[in-house]
């Protein structure tokens, strides 16, 4: 038995390694906490192994006199059917299953507190690169003050090397309930509390998409609170970054759509740069077509979904707060056609 125990915690604890093989349309890929790609994460999974190894140590101890104890001890043929001799107040024993727990418990706090010095001390570059993520029911806010941009779901960062760190420091806020911020590859989770400013920040070694999930119950659609994490070389970053501070694409051929947007609700709740449009209750739709999904992760950001979403946002996420706009048939066609062009 217990070496069946041992044999499924080892396959547990090394999962095939999808990490590196992650496909960023897939909309639900597993996050390896095995497979740290940044710096907090880092010492987070040298501390769990540290933890996870010192209780197989232990596991298996007690599952070895244990087993022992069974085979050597178990009834024979012949037993006499007395209890055997009872032992109370042996003092070696009783030290010994005192002062090994303590010693072992010591230790982990010692290791725990060194870890969690190193992460909130940290000396990060003064030009690191700051960003503000606001926790929604059931969305996240990105704006990255410095550079001037406001996007939702996606946070862009860029890689770190050996040659120049580039650490990214994240400051937390929330709207309204509490949340957690959790992209298990690159950081710990850190509570994202109404009226109060966490901070965390990650400093990815290597580019690729990481996903995040929030980590605090925080209603309906929990769930469906999906984060991802773009690393991108120095390059694609400010390609990135050019991206987002383009002015807002403006389609003559749609001006019914914008038309329509503009005249109805969404814009009490949405914000499109250089036009009427400035709610902040919802995400910014100013280039919501480069983002990869729609509704914090709940479905890939094609034409189709997207018609679909906007047609009944209740039936993608139930719950949300995204009101059904009744809109017909042709009004649809037109307020899609017009947020097709947010590039
Ligand atoms: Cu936000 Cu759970």
């Amino acid at each position: 038995m217990s070496v069946a125990l041992v044999i499924t915690f080892f396959v547990l604890l090394f999962p095939a390694s999808a990490a590196d093989s992650f496909d960023p349309n897939s909309l639900s890929p597993i996050a390896n906490i095995f497979a740290p790609r940044s710096a907090p994460a880092q010492s987070v999974f040298e501390i769990s192994m540290l933890v996870l190894w010192i209780c197989v140590g232990i596991f298996v101890i007690v599952g070895g006199l244990l087993l022992y104890t069974i085979i050597r001890f178990r009834r024979r043929r012949g037993d006499d059917g007395r209890e055997p001799p009872q032992v109370y107040g042996s003092n070696q024993i009783e030290l010994a299953w005192t002062v090994i727990p303590l010693l072992i418990v010591f230790v982990l706090v010692l290791v725990t507190a060194r870890t969690i010095g190193e992460v909130q001390n940290a000396v990060l570059p003064s030009d690191a690169l700051r960003v503000t993520i606001v926790g929604h029911q059931w969305w996240w806010e990105i704006r990255y003050p410095s550079l001037g941009i406001v996007t939702a779901n996606e946070l862009h960062v860029p890689v770190s090397g050996p040659e120049k760190h580039m650490p990214t420091i994240l400051k937390l806020e929330s709207a309204d309930v509490v949340h957690s911020f959790w992209v298990p590859q690159l950081a710990g989770k850190t509570d994202v509390i109404p009226n109060r400013n966490n901070t965390m920040w990650i400093e990815p070694w290597q580019s690729g998409t990481y996903l995040g999930q929030c980590a605090e119950y925080c209603g309906t659609q929990h769930a469906r609170m999906l984060l991802r994490v773009v690393v991108h070389s120095q390059e694609e970053f400010a390609r990135w970054v050019t991206g987002q501070r383009q002015p807002v694409v403006n389609d003559p051929h749609v001006h019914t759509g914008r038309d329509l947007f503009q005249s109805t609700a969404c814009m009490n709740c949405h914000t499109i740069g250089e036009t009427v449009a400035s709610g902040t209750f919802g995400p910014d739709l100013s280039h919501l077509m480069s983002r990869a999904t729609l509704a914090a992760g709940a479905a890939a950001n094609t034409p189709e979904n997207l018609r679909a979403w906007v047609r009944n946002p209740q039936q993608l996420k139930p719950g949300n707060l995204m009101p059904d706009m009744k809109l017909s048939e042709e009004e649809l066609d037109q307020l899609v056609a017009y947020l097709l062009t947010l590039r």
